[in-house]
């Protein structure tokens, strides 16, 4: 009785395995009829009711086709999962391609690389400076003494640690250890490119700076300033005013108009702020420039003389102008961005318009 089930199982096992398509119907076939609740496995328990003879003629039947199906069933699954591979070589040329998602220069980035471009085609050479700066170079050296009110113009980050330095005085250059600064404003680069270059040049100082002051949507502790650096024999406010024009003129693709108004800086003499024309009006007034028809752009002024001196050059022998400006103000004149923070928010929603 039980031999016949077992036989009987055995040829339904091998009808159903021609029959299976797929490696699933296959794994379908093992639990139906090997799985612990099989047919099959419920025999293998009715063998201890029947006598000692039996079960073991049985017992061995059973295994033999036990084998036997897992065997055929192993084969089955073989054959169809390697066609299975068949399948997947073929490849649908007609499927439309995965995007490929691919990062871009941080808009800051990419603004600063825009005005270098500028600048370098009008023969200016880009120059660097150090962000952790000492004392001399971010404040003494750019006219600005240890008690002069100026200083408390900038909002300054002082470290703990001090350097060693060789500060030049009078023509001689004395070691001294001198306080340190996260730099204020990128006039550093002004004393540290003179301290190496003789007249004429003109640079132009891109970077990093840091104010000590409470962030809000037009400020923040650590943000982007432009230096320029014009120094030669006859340089005057007109030759500013000019260079000043073609840049803006350039940057925002139309004509731009450059003004400028009295101001003070300690290592300008004279010094002004100035502003351009409207990027949106045009100087007719409108609400981005509050009806002005101007926009705030930055200082500028000739270069005091005392800034010279602390350079190494001698005084009165060049004439030259500076300014300098914040690049995020730019960029968001440029793009029409109403808060600096997005800048350095880390929001892929904002980076990944420009
Ligand atoms: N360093 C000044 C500031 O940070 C800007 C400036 C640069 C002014 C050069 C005049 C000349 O505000």
């Amino acid at each position: 009785m039980l031999k016949e089930k077992i036989i009987k199982i055995k040829e339904d096992a091998q009808a159903a395995a021609e029959n299976a398509k797929t490696v699933e119907d296959v794994l379908q076939l093992e639990i139906q009829f090997l799985g612990r609740k099989s047919e099959f496995v419920g025999i293998l328990r009715q063998l201890k009711d029947v006598s000692v003879q039996e079960k073991k003629e049985v017992g061995q039947l059973a295994n033999s086709v036990k084998v036997e199906i897992q065997n055929l069933l192993d084969q089955k699954k073989k054959n169809l999962s390697s066609t299975f591979d068949a399948q997947v070589e073929k490849i649908d040329v007609t499927i439309p391609a995965l995007k490929m998602r691919r990062g871009h220069l941080h808009p800051l980035t990419q603004i600063q690389n825009e005005i270098e471009d500028i600048f370098t085609s009008m023969g200016f050479e880009i120059a660097d400076g150090p962000e952790v700066e000492d004392e001399f170079h971010n404040f003494d050296a750019l006219n600005m003494p240890k008690d002069h009110p100026a200083r408390d113009m900038q909002d300054t980050f002082w470290l703990k640690a001090q350097r060693n330095t060789d500060k030049r005085q009078n023509d001689t250059y004395e070691n001294i250890n001198e306080r340190m600064v996260l730099r204020t404003h990128t006039s550093n680069v002004q004393i540290r490119y003179m301290e190496k270059h003789q007249p004429p040049f003109r640079i132009i100082a891109p970077g990093r700076i840091y104010r000590n002051e409470a962030g809000d949507s037009t400020h923040e502790h650590t943000f982007h300033q432009f230096e320029a650096l014009v120094v030669g024999d006859e340089i005057n406010v007109g030759n500013f005013k000019f260079i000043a024009q073609e840049f803006f003129s350039k940057f925002f693709k139309k004509e731009i108009q450059i003004r400028i108004r009295p101001s003070f800086f300690p290592f300008t003499e004279p010094s002004f702020e100035f502003d351009i024309s409207c990027t949106v009006c045009g100087g007719k007034g409108c609400s981005a420039c509050k009806q002005a028809g101007w926009l705030e752009i930055g200082g500028a002024g000739m270069v005091n003389q005392n800034v010279f001196v602390a350079s190494g050059y001698p005084r009165g022998k060049y004439q030259g102008f500076a300014w300098g400006f914040g690049l995020e103000r730019l960029a968001m004149m440029k793009y029409k961005i109403s808060d600096i923070r997005l800048f350095h928010s880390g929001d892929l929603r904002f980076i990944k318009q420009f």
